[in-house]
Order: C-alpha cells, then sequence, then structure tokens
C-alpha cells in the first residue's frame, strides 16, 4: 500500500482576472509527490508550471489568486492555514529556489548573512551558531574556500555560485520538500549538470522530495522518478519517467519528445503553432489545433484525464499510432 503522499494537489485551481471572465492559468491540477521522490513538471512557456509551484506555497502574484482546490501537505491543507503558519513552513519544511540567483539574493547582504538568516529565524540559532553552520552549508553545496565566500556579497560571485548560494540557503533548514523552477536555465551547461548533481545528492537518501520544474527534457531524463506534463494550463500525461520517454501517450508529449534534437543533430523541431493565450483557449481538447491526431469530437468535448495502470492521459486517441486506433474504435 502506499503511503500518504509527502504532497497532494487536488484540483487546484489559480486564476487572473480577465476582462469579462477569470483566466485560469492552473485549472483542475491534480497530482501528488510521494516521500524521496523527484517529480518533473514539464511544458512549454506558458503552460502554467511556475503558476502551479507558486501557488502551492501561496505566492500567487496579485491580481491572480488560488480560486480553488486543495493542497495537501503532510494531509494537511496549505490553503486553509494561518498565514503565519505558512511562513513558518516556507523556508522551514519547504523551500524553493528560483531560476534567477540574482533577483533572489538580498544584494546588500554577504552570503554569509544571507544562509545564517534562514537558521536564526528558522532555527532559533545565535549569531555565532549560525554563522558556523552557514560556512559549512556553503561548503556543502561545493563553493570553495566558504569561510572566505561566506564574507562575499552576491555580485561578486558567478551565476552558479550564486546558484549554489541559494540551494545552501533553500537546504539550510532541511526540507522535507524543494521546489526548484528552471534552477539551471541561467547557467551554462557544465554548471547545469553540477547543480542538478548537487540538488540531487541533497535529496536522495534523506528521504526528501523535489518537485523540479524545468522544459529540459534531458535534465528530466536525468533526474526524474514520474514527470506530469502541463499544457495550457491543465495536466495532459502523467507517468513515470521510463516508460514516458519510451512510449509517451499523449500526442503533446510524443510533440515534446520529438521536438529534442537527435544525437549530432543540433537543431529543435518545435511543435508547430503556440500555447494558446489564456483569453482565448480553444474549446474541447486545448491541444486541438496543434494536434496532429485531432479528430471532430476533439475540438468538441474536452477529454478527461484517465488513469490506466498508474499512468494517466488526457486525449481520446492517446498511445502509439496502433493502441490510438484500437481505442478509437
Ligand atoms: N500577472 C499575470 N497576469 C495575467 N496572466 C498571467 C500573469 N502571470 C502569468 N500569467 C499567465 O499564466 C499562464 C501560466 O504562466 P506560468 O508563468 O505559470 O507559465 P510557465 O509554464 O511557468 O512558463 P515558463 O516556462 O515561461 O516559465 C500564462 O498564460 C501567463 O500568461
Ligand atoms: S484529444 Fe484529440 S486533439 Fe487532444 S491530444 Fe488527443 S487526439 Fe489530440
Ligand atoms: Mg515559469
Amino acid at each position: 500500500m502506499e503511503s500518504t503522499p509527502l504532497l497532494e494537489l487536488k484540483n487546484l485551481t489559480t486564476a487572473f482576472p480577465g476582462e469579462d471572465r477569470l483566466l485560469k492559468a492552473v485549472d483542475n491540477v491534480s497530482f501528488s509527490l510521494q516521500k524521496g521522490e523527484v517529480l518533473c513538471l514539464v511544458g512549454e512557456s506558458g503552460c502554467g508550471k511556475s503558476m502551479t509551484a507558486l501557488s502551492i506555497l501561496q505566492l500567487i502574484p496579485p491580481p491572480g489568486s488560488i480560486i480553488g482546490g486543495e493542497v495537501l501537505f503532510d494531509g494537511r491543507d496549505l490553503l486553509k492555514m494561518e498565514a503565519e503558519e505558512i511562513r513558518l513552513i516556507r523556508g522551514d519544511r519547504i523551500s524553493m529556489v528560483f531560476q534567477e540567483p540574482m533577483s533572489a539574493l538580498n544584494p546588500v547582504f554577504s552570503l554569509g548573512d544571507q544562509v545564517s538568516e534562514v537558521l536564526r529565524v528558522h532555527r532559533g540559532m545565535n549569531r555565532e551558531e549560525a554563522g558556523l553552520k552557514a560556512v559549512e552549508l556553503l561548503g556543502r553545496v561545493g563553493i570553495p574556500d566558504p569561510e572566505r565566500r561566506a564574507g562575499e556579497y552576491p555580485h561578486q560571485m558567478s551565476g552558479g555560485m550564486q546558484q549554489r548560494s541559494l540551494i545552501a540557503m533553500a537546504m539550510a533548514c532541511e526540507p522535507d520538500l524543494l521546489i526548484a523552477d528552471e534552477p539551471t536555465t541561467a547557467l551554462d551547461v557544465t554548471v547545469q549538470a553540477q547543480i542538478l548533481r548537487l540538488m540531487e545528492r541533497l535529496i536522495r537518501g534523506h528521504d526528501r522530495s523535489l518537485l523540479l520544474i524545468t522544459h529540459d527534457l534531458g535534465v528530466v531524463a536525468e533526474v526524474a522518478d514520474r514527470v506530469c506534463v502541463m499544457y495550457a494550463g491543465v495536466i495532459v500525461e502523467i507517468s513515470s519517467v521510463k516508460p514516458l520517454f519510451k512510449d509517451p501517450w499523449h500526442p503533446y508529449t510524443m510533440g515534446l519528445m520529438a521536438s529534442l534534437p537527435s544525437p549530432g543533430q543540433r537543431s529543435f523541431n518545435p511543435i508547430p503553432g503556440s500555447v494558446p493565450d489564456l483569453a482565448d483557449m480553444p474549446s474541447g481538447c486545448r491541444f486541438h489545433p496543434r494536434c496532429p491526431r485531432a479528430q471532430e469530437v476533439c475540438g468538441r468535448d474536452e477529454p478527461e484525464l484517465v488513469e490506466t495502470g498508474g499512468r494517466s492521459v488526457r486525449c481520446y486517441f492517446p498511445g502509439s499510432e496502433n493502441a490510438g486506433m484500437e481505442r478509437a474504435t
């Protein structure tokens, strides 16, 4: 029997006010994350990945707001907690790492002070204890000469070192859940690989969980246990990583896979068309204007997310070509 998930989203819906109605950036999103698991959230730009992550910690920028659903963390709904309780959980049991390290670091405080601050606020350490622990953490995330570096300011460091510092801050309280939104996109390829390995090491073997948002399928193949594919605010496929890469069921996932350059090839083959605007969502299946398999029903009724054998897919004609034909008849 599966244990209670560490995180469980149930019908989470987050919207922005539009001209004449609410525009749902996250529409009835449900998924769960087990203890010790790495779940990757993937999809093209504008699919709602960041809004999903920000909704978990109620950091949606106004005028956006969560209009429905539940975010169960260890069985308790974060959306029903008092602001103070959420504030204590954030940075303690749940930490977040963002894409742009520089915008998340405070330019006027040294790195050591910024890491210490987390320990003083959440762990009640005194200045000296926190300072020593901060140096230890900076060393653990691979910052050379951490004692000296702790006294430096963010602008004195490379992007990779800044991101390592943010990870040190995120890991300072040994969170149960780390949410990382495109944590390596701004870094060069070699540093990307180092940062990913670092995050994996801090998660694996510690019964911690990672929700990793990325549009880089190479990264997904390397670190994910399970993958959640989003398109235009909804989940279109959830699967363990191996079967997803071997045999994607949703035509959108197939398109994403096909857009990956094959060995020796440098260019991408992006899916024709683009992610629809929230104010101009297609009827029926949101992917139908771009889907090579679309039939009449696809433009009329929105398919449900259906689970079969531990995999979920939202499509009338899922699976490989033949399987699609079988299901359609
Ligand atoms: N402040 C805002 N007001 C209105 N709509 C917004 C706002 N912020 C985001 N959105 C919309 O919410 C949708 C989801 O955005 P989100 O940032 O979650 O996408 P994403 O999947 O993280 O994309 P990316 O890969 O570019 O980071 C988009 O359609 C976007 O236009
Ligand atoms: S439901 Fe239809 S349009 Fe949507 S992905 Fe499946 S085949 Fe394509
Ligand atoms: Mg984003």
